[in-house]
């Protein structure tokens, strides 16, 4: 097969990739075919770009065999992914621009490794521009002789993000801070703004010297807003190496504060009891919240946790007595994914330990299947209920619901990387697996998701709480026959990964 070198800038320029990947679609030329490369790169430096492969010229030159235009889906993804720093970006969006031509659900198949890869760097671009919006320091330049004291003030500032996100993030700053004249200085360019016009260069800079005199006026200020009874010192030791906190010189004082914190505690717990505000205004408060900013990516299931536990991306956890994370080995080759938690997994705070849960442990055994073996987890991990009464009665997670929990369901799945995913219901289906498969279509069968290492089976099984409303009866026993069948899937499923 011949292969065809791409090579682009290392930017976030999506209208040149978008121009080499229609000419390579309405080719019909494969992903496979396609070496995507940055210029000045690793490989380009070793000058290895016209030794093996052709160029854009020889794929241009090949007849056009179909007229492709990017679907509306991949517009919306793509620009954003391609503010990755990853290397493998250009490869990567085309790889799905390739796959949605037969697929065009796919990018709502967030269990597909090329989608699930794409949603992570998403997300990294977005955490990073929380980040530049949240550290970043603005210094004041010194006004030149010969100014006048109309002139408008002049900032400064250096911060160094990790992908390419400076057109993403200068229009923040611009409504932010309309008032003065700025400029942003980074490694991947700079963003300039004079009251009228914003203007992005992508011409790398260097950190220049910043001293506006103010620095021990903000090491004041920063000591005593230090609120020593939140001290996150895992969060701070994940952020403190970084580049984030590096060029916030106030971060050195940390480790003197955190050591005098407990101390300083117990003080203000001594002069500042005060009772608890009453509950009903503390709901009405937190629905008042804006949402929140993206969570960090968890680097593993006790910090996914913890960050779950704190959610408040919808309304749902305003009502819900907490939220209910997934349980089992970290390392389990299945994973089993319900709807939300019901009455008492709200009260337990775990998942499946009501009746639907009995339902399920004793289908698992009758199949012969170690319960513990399996990570349990929800598509939606707060309890939706109505009141009546006193009673609180399950009420299905509509598609917002589903959608806002849909991070966390990914990154459970980023961090487990099950072999085999089974969907209980059709909400865990269309979490996993988008709106547009019918849980009538495939109630019973697996398929498999992705490729090579990356490959997932996926077993769509009825919800156990389905089985129960069923009740009695010749049509619930065989309902309930048919779902121990689909579960000795599990016991049956294969050792070897990949199979
Ligand atoms: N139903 C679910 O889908 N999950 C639970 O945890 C309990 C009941």
């Amino acid at each position: 097969m011949t292969r065809y070198v791409l090579t682009l800038e290392d930017s976030a320029a999506f209208e040149p990739w978008r121009e080499m990947a229609r000419a390579a679609l309405q080719r019909a030329v494969p992903p496979e075919a396609l070496d995507w490369r940055i210029r000045g790169g690793e490989t380009d430096l070793f000058g290895q770009i016209t030794d093996d492969g052709a160029g854009l010229e020889a794929l241009t030159a090949l007849p056009v065999v179909k007229t492709v235009t990017l679907r509306a889906s991949c517009i919306a993804l793509l620009p954003d992914l391609l503010c990755h720093s990853d290397p493998g970006r250009f490869a990567l969006a085309y790889r799905i621009a390739w796959r949605v031509q037969g697929n065009p659900h796919l990018l709502e198949v967030v269990t597909d490794a090329d989608i699930a890869r794409a949603r992570i760097m998403v997300r990294q671009n977005r955490e990073d521009c929380h980040k530049m919006a949240s550290f970043l320091r603005f210094r004041e330049e010194p006004v030149q002789q010969g100014e006048g004291q109309g002139e408008r003030r002049r900032f400064l500032a250096w911060f160094e993000p990790q992908h390419h996100i400076l057109e993403r993030i200068a229009p923040f700053f611009s409504k932010r801070f309309t008032d003065m004249d700025w400029m942003i200085l980074t490694p991947r360019g700079s963003i300039r703004w004079d009251g009228k016009e914003l203007v992005c260069s992508p011409e790398p800079c260097e950190q220049p010297e910043l001293d506006d005199g103010f620095g021990e006026l903000w090491d004041t200020y920063y000591a005593s807003t230090f609120n020593p009874a939140r001290v996150r010192t895992k969060a701070m030791r994940r952020e403190m190496p970084g580049r984030y906190w590096k060029n916030l010189p106030e971060t050195r004082l940390i480790p003197q504060l955190v050591a005098g914190a407990e101390a300083r505690v117990r003080t203000m717990a001594e002069q500042e009891l005060q009772p608890a505000p009453a509950f009903h205004e503390r709901l009405r408060a937190r629905e008042q919240l804006p949402a929140e900013p993206m969570p960090d990516v968890a680097e593993n299931l006790e910090d996914l946790a913890a960050q779950v536990r704190t959610c408040t991306a919808c309304p749902l956890h305003c009502s819900a007595t907490q939220a209910v994370v997934g349980e089992g080995p970290a390392d389990a080759r299945i994973m089993v994914v319900g709807e939300q938690p019901g009455d008492q997994e709200d009260l337990a705070g775990r998942p499946f330990v009501g009746p639907a849960g009995q339902l399920l442990h004793e289908a698992l055994g009758e199949a012969g299947v170690d319960r513990g073996a399996l990570y349990l987890t929800n598509a939606v991990k707060h309890f939706r209920f109505r009141l009546q009464g006193r009673r609180r009665i399950h009420q299905n997670p509509d598609a917002g619901h589903v959608a806002a929990c849909r991070p966390w369901l990914e990154q459970e799945i980023a961090l487990i990387r099950p072999k085999l995913i089974v969907s209980l219901g059709a909400t865990a289906l269309r979490a996993l697996d988008g709106p547009g498969m019918a849980m009538s279509d495939v109630r019973g069968t697996s398929w498999t998701v992705g490729r090579g290492e990356n490959a997932v089976r996926r077993l769509a099984l009825a919800h156990p709480s389905w089985l129960l409303r069923l009740g009695e009866g010749a049509q619930a026993e065989s309902e309930r026959q048919r779902f121990v069948e689909g579960l000795t899937r599990l016991r049956d499923f294969p050792d070897q990964s990949g199979s």
